[in-house]
């Protein structure tokens, strides 16, 4: 079984969780990479059951409107019922690290917005600790340099990811090398440095439920 038939079995379990959940009025949040792009295209054969989408990234978005999936502003939206995204890693306690795709920031308010946080995984993202994957930090373009030598105090290597810029118009760091013991306290940490608007770490609000797809089938953690 490929990595992205594992990606559409999450997905298509994730629609199995939140399915009786839905009713005519419910919003849902749609987190954003290729395993949330997999509950985008599933999310699409069950439309009819819910009021509208917030989504965490225009890339998403864009998604979702060419389904014909209604898709509102935070800020108008209401209660969020559940929100659905992937990760780039996932401990035992359901902390994640995510943003491979840029969109960390927007995803950790769509999350922190939802009343239930459902993440979805291929088995490839469980890891025992967070870090090896760079931990990407959202940072205020003119405050690059000052973020990135406080991120070597922390022990790690950042490198200013080229030619991209996220939909809020700032810069990537990743962080390369970064053994993250304690997420809850890193997650923080980097939140104090001034011109972070955001990390990738997700463990102040970690997942509620992760559902991981492997070749021998699907598990909740
Ligand atoms: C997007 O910014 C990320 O947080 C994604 O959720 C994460 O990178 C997982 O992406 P894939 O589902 O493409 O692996």
């Amino acid at each position: 079984m490929t990595q992205d038939t594992r990606k559409r079995r999450a997905a298509e379990a994730a629609i199995t969780e939140i399915a009786p959940l839905l009713d005519a009025k419910s919003v849902v949040g749609v987190g954003t990479g290729s395993t949330a792009n997999a509950f985008i295209d599933a999310l699409a054969a069950i439309k009819h059951t819910f009021d509208a989408t917030v989504a965490s990234s225009k890339a998403s978005a864009d998604r979702l409107n060419g389904h014909g999936i209604p898709v509102l502003d935070l800020n108008a939206a209401g209660e969020v019922l559940v929100y659905v995204d992937g990760a780039d890693e996932v401990d035992g306690n359901r902390c994640l690290l995510k943003g491979g795709g840029g969109a960390l920031t927007r995803e950790k308010i769509v999350a922190a917005s939802s009343e239930r946080f459902v993440c979805i995984v291929d088995d490839s993202k469980m890891v025992d600790t967070l870090g090896a994957f760079p931990l990407p930090v959202e940072v205020v373009p003119m405050a690059r340099g000052l973020v990135a030598r406080a991120l070597v105090e922390f022990g790690g290597a950042p490198e200013w990811r080229q030619e991209f810029t996220t939909d809020n118009g700032n810069i990537i760091l990743d962080v390369h090398g970064l053994k993250i013991a304690d997420p809850p306290a890193l997650e923080s940490a980097i939140n104090d440095i001034p011109g972070v608007v955001c990390n990738g770490v997700f463990a102040r609000n970690a997942a509620d439920l992760v559902i991981v797809a492997s070749h021998e089938g699907v598990h909740t953690l």
